[in-house]
This record gives structure tokens, sequence and C-alpha cells, in this order.
């Protein structure tokens, strides 16, 4: 961590936390299991980022697709973010975390519905980290619901077509309280975005590791970030034109 440039970090760091399935096949066990392992890496995650001083935090929990898998599963997830809302709050208010979820949420069982109401709004005046879960997530149906949005207020007369532009995109996403994840980071060995936000990642550096989100703890956080700190983001530039800035 002593590597680390405190003036070349990311303000956000966006991660798809994979592998926990075959983190629990690989031992013989319940993909549940797997699961209920990731949540100690959130919190060892989230415990560095607050450490490290990072601004935000987005974790991608459960994606649109994600609703298609076994119903065991997809309850036994439900009843986990539950839970681990219930319990975890009280210490990232501690923490002076500010909880956030992006996501289609009113698909989510109305438990979970009341648990995430809770959390956002117990630390709503934190001022720390904004720890960002995206659940029930995918970037298209961000990009959807954003067209719609925007149909909407050109049709009530509050926005004409010449004035729409790139910020007004970014106004209608979920994202918009954001700034755009500089760093990007995927477990697990997969290389794809998987409908992870395609519009804020359009810059970003991607990380890709072997690792598989339950073994994933702050010394791999930091080896992301020392990677990232290597890199040369030109921006469509060229080398001397960022040198010579
Ligand atoms: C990521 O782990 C967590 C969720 C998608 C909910 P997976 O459950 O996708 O684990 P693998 O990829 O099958 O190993
Ligand atoms: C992406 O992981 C979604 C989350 C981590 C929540 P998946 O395991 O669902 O992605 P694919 O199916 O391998 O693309
Ligand atoms: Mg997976």
């Amino acid at each position: 961590m002593e590597n680390l440039d405190p003036n070349k970090l990311p303000k956000h760091i966006a991660i798809i936390m994979d592998g926990n399935g075959r983190w629990a096949q690989e031992q013989g066990q319940d993909r549940l299991f797997g699961h209920y392992e990731g949540v100690i890496s959130v919190r060892k995650v989230v415990e560095a980022a607050t450490e490290i001083g990072i601004q935000y935090l987005t974790l991608y929990a459960f994606s649109t697709e994600n609703w298609d898998r076994p119903e065991p599963e997809v309850n036994g997830l439900m009843s986990l973010f539950v839970d681990t809302i219930a319990k975890e709050v009280p210490d990232l208010h501690k923490n002076n975390i500010q909880l956030h979820f992006i996501g289609n949420l009113a698909l989510l069982p109305e438990d979970a519905q009341k648990a995430l109401e809770a959390g956002m709004q117990q630390t709503a005046q934190n001022t720390g980290l904004n720890l960002i879960i995206a659940l029930s997530y995918s970037s298209r149906w961000e990009l959807t619901e954003a067209a719609k949005k925007i149909a909407l207020q050109v049709q009530s007369g509050q926005l004409t077509i010449d004035k729409i532009n790139e910020a007004t995109l970014s106004k209608n996403l979920t994202t918009s309280d954001f700034p755009d994840p500089e760093l990007m980071i995927r477990t697990s060995g997969e290389y794809r975005i998987s409908n992870f936000l395609l519009y804020q990642l359009a810059y970003a550096e991607l990380y890709f590791t072997n690792t598989l989100w339950p073994d994933f703890r702050k010394k791999d956080l930091v080896e992301a970030l020392l990677d990232y700190q290597s890199r040369e983001r030109r921006f469509g530039k060229t080398t001397q034109q960022i040198k010579s800035h």
C-alpha cells in the first residue's frame, strides 16, 4: 500500500464481483455458500477503499440477467441481501459511508426494498465513501429507461431535441450523482462487461484478475490500483500531448 501514489488514485472504482459459484463448487459446497463468503470480501474491500481514500465504489451484486438463475439461488441471494444490509448498515454508518442502490429495484421482493430504503435513509447524511450497490441492474435496462425519461421531457416541452447532448444522457442515468469510474475490476478470469455501466465505462481502465471473488482481499485491490497507476490514460490524445501537460 505504501507504493500507491496518493495523487493518482481513481475517485471511482467499479467491481464485477464474479466467481462465487465456482469458488463454492471447488470445495464441494453449494453455490450459495460462495455468495455468503463473497460478503466477507465486500466487507474487506469496503474497509480497504475507505482506508485508501476512494470516494466512490460501485459493486455489481446482481444483474437483470441473474433473475433467470434457478429459483433457490435467486431466493437465497435475496435473503442474503436483506440480512447483510440489516447487519452491515450500523457499521457502514459508523464509518461515515453513504449507501446507494442502482438498478430496477421495483423487481426486488418487498422486504428487500424496505431494507434498501432504510439503509439509504440511515446513511444519507454521511460524507465518506459512497458505496453504490448495483442490484437487479443492467446497463441496457438503464439506457432504455434514460431514453424514455428524455422522450418524456421532450414530449412535455421541458426539453427540445437540439438541447440533447452527452450531459443530458448522463443526467438521466441511475448514476447521475456519481462521476464515471476510472477503474473497473472483474474477478474470476472472465473478460467481459456483462451489461455493467456500458456508457459510464467509456474511458475506464479495465483490470481482470483470475482471483475468485471470495478470495479477493485488500492486497488484490492494492494490486489493481498499482496496475492502474502504471497506465497512461490518453483519452484519444498522443503520449506527447499527455507528457507536455
Ligand atoms: C457472482 O458470482 C455473484 C453473482 C452473479 C450474484 P457467480 O454466482 O456468478 O459465480 P460464478 O461465476 O458462477 O462462479
Ligand atoms: C456478472 O456476473 C454479474 C454480477 C457479478 C452481479 P455473471 O456471472 O452474471 O456474468 P456472466 O453470466 O458470466 O456474463
Ligand atoms: Mg459469474
